[in-house]
């Protein structure tokens, strides 16, 4: 039978044209909904400070951070990555044969060969659908918009077949005990890419910087932690802040020109900036440092009144002796602090209440800040999107948002669909440190067994989210969704198949597919 709310939904979405409707090249490609998914319990960082021996305020006032999201051994990033992408389809209302590329942006390896990208396809089964391109992308923090580009690029591409292209982010960002652990967290952001996006990208501007270093990588195969210097990554990302900022800047300066126009970019042609956040703290500073780097790129700038007043002293510095510089960053951060206030501080409310989710966190931000607009306000304004990944790669790029805010339009729409971030961060429940640690602990010991059957609260997740059920002795893993409504008699199931022709997921206990919940609506999935 035909599913009369689907139809009717994607006739409202953007995108999905018909190979026929398509022009020469899709307008407006951009993000169509966002979806977020982080865990359902939390520890408090002031605690944590008790807890480690650290003096009071290092990690809440020093790092900015308020609570570390984290996942028990229930949880890997098959099933973070099936939960947000189910969620977006479902509170969306879209159909799986919608999709034609889906991408997976992430640095928690848990098999060198298969990827991410296959397990969850067996999400789309029942759709018949198996013609979706895409597979993962790996660079550190950075993969996520890899995998986002890839999905842009697909859409303006001679290749595109006029669906839908998907993009999912998604980490669990662990450490081992010490400086580097409260620095953690964990997550999945899913994202529609598609034409007449209310989150376009702008063309031609993307400023990208690639370099070698050992700032921060994983070579132990067996280990879910990093090898980190941490002061060498705080270097490194904001180097590439400078590189790609001044990158950015003359691609636009030159389009400018095209246009006929001499006049000079700076932090004010941006809305709103979201950054790459390995912790808040580090995210103001970088606003203050893209200050610095307008104040030095200056010909001729005021230090009487407005924006740069009192910087004179700083005229000749080189960027390069800065970055750990006390002063330059003091007088930079108290000069952007009203930009900061007014362009990035609520990007930052995800990054601070769940941590560094490593592919996801940009993404987060972004979803943050779309979160806590009004449409009319958010309507028009360039988003300056900052991504870096250790390693190190790292893009500043635009998104255009666009104009038309009127209640039902695509922006209005995915504002609404956000809505309930705060919400459902409030949500969670506080774990202590010590329990913390050891589920920690546990993790360390367990997370590569095969023949395993993970320990964690399954009645502590949110409804709606995958799980994992077992390893098998051929570590092949199995996963199980809580209901949406906790009627558990509802469970769906996701087991290995050793045959293709296998029937997953198990028809007894399926989910329906798609829900009536448009996006926006609440009543699908109530945390
Ligand atoms: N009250 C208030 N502030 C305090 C207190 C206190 N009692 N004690 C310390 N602080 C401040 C410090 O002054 C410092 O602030 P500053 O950076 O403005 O000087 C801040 O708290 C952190 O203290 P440090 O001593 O610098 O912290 P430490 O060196 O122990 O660790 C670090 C910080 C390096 C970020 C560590 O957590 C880490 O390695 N994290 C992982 C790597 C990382 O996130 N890198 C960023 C980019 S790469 C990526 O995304 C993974």
């Amino acid at each position: 039978m035909v599913n009369m709310k689907f139809l009717l939904n994607l006739f409202k979405m953007p995108g999905s044209a018909p190979v026929s409707c398509l022009g020469p090249w899709p307008k407006d490609v951009g993000i169509i909904a966002i979806e977020v998914y982080f865990p359902s319990q939390f520890v408090d960082q002031a605690e944590l400070e008790q807890f480690d021996g650290v003096p009071a305020g290092k990690y809440t006032v020093g790092l900015g951070q308020a609570r570390m999201g984290f996942c028990s051994d229930r949880e890997d990033i098959n099933s973070l990555c099936l939960t947000v992408v189910q969620r977006l389809m479902e509170r969306n209302g879209l159909s799986y044969d919608s999709v034609g590329r889906l991408e997976v942006g992430t640095e928690t390896i848990i098999d060198k060969s298969k990827s991410v990208k296959t397990v969850i396809m067996q999400l789309f089964e029942e759709s018949g659908n198996t013609d979706v391109e895409g597979i993962d992308t790996t660079n550190a923090c950075y993969g996520g918009t890899a995998a986002l580009f890839n999905a842009v690029n697909w859409v303006e591409s001679s290749s595109w077949d006029g669906r839908y292209a998907l993009v999912v982010a998604g980490d669990i960002a662990v450490y081992a005990t010490g400086s580097a652990r409260p620095t953690g967290g964990a997550g999945a952001v899913a994202m529609l890419v598609g034409p007449n996006a209310p989150l376009a990208f702008e063309r031609g501007l993307r400023g990208t910087h690639m370099q070698h270093a050992y700032d921060f990588y994983k070579p132990d195969l067996v280990s879910e932690y990093p090898v980190v210097d941490g002061k060498l990554s705080i270097q490194c990302y904001l180097s590439a802040l400078d590189r790609c900022y001044s990158v950015y800047r003359n691609k636009i300066h030159a389009q400018w020109q095209r246009e006929g126009s001499d006049k000079l970019f700076s932090l004010d042609d941006f809305g709103y900036l979201v950054f790459h956040s390995p912790y808040c703290k580090l995210v103001q500073k970088s606003l203050a440092r893209l200050m610095l780097n307008d104040f030095l790129s200056h010909p001729n700038p005021n230090t009487e009144t407005g924006p740069f007043t009192g910087l004179d002293p700083f005229r000749d510095v080189c960027p390069e002796d800065t970055y750990f510089d006390r002063d330059v960053e003091k007088a930079f951060m108290k000069a952007s602090a009203d930009l900061f206030e007014k362009k990035t501080k609520c990007s930052l409310l995800i990054s601070n209440q769940n941590g560094n989710m490593y592919t996801p966190s940009v993404y987060g931000c972004l979803a943050s800040l779309i979160a806590q607009q009004v449409p009319s306000q958010i309507a028009g304004q360039r988003i300056g999107v900052f991504s870096y990944g250790s390693g190190f790669a790292a893009t500043l790029y635009s998104l255009r948002v666009t104009q038309d805010h009127t209640p039902g339009s695509v922006l209005d729409k995915l504002v609404s669909s956000l809505s309930d971030l705060k919400v459902r961060l409030d949500s969670r429940k506080k774990i202590s440190p010590a329990v913390f640690s050891e589920n920690m602990k546990l993790r360390e010991e367990t997370h590569h067994l095969a023949s395993y059957v993970p320990q964690g609260a399954v009645e502590d997740l949110f409804p709606g989210t995958w799980y994992m059920t077992r390893v098998d002795d051929k570590h092949r893993r199995e996963y199980a969704r809580r209901p949406l409504d906790n009627d558990l008699s509802a469970e769906q199931e996701l087991v290995h198949s050793s045959t293709a022709t296998e029937h997953i997921p198990s028809p007894a206990k399926k989910m329906p597919r798609i829900p009536a919940a448009p996006a926006g609506a609440e009543a699908a999935i109530s945390n």
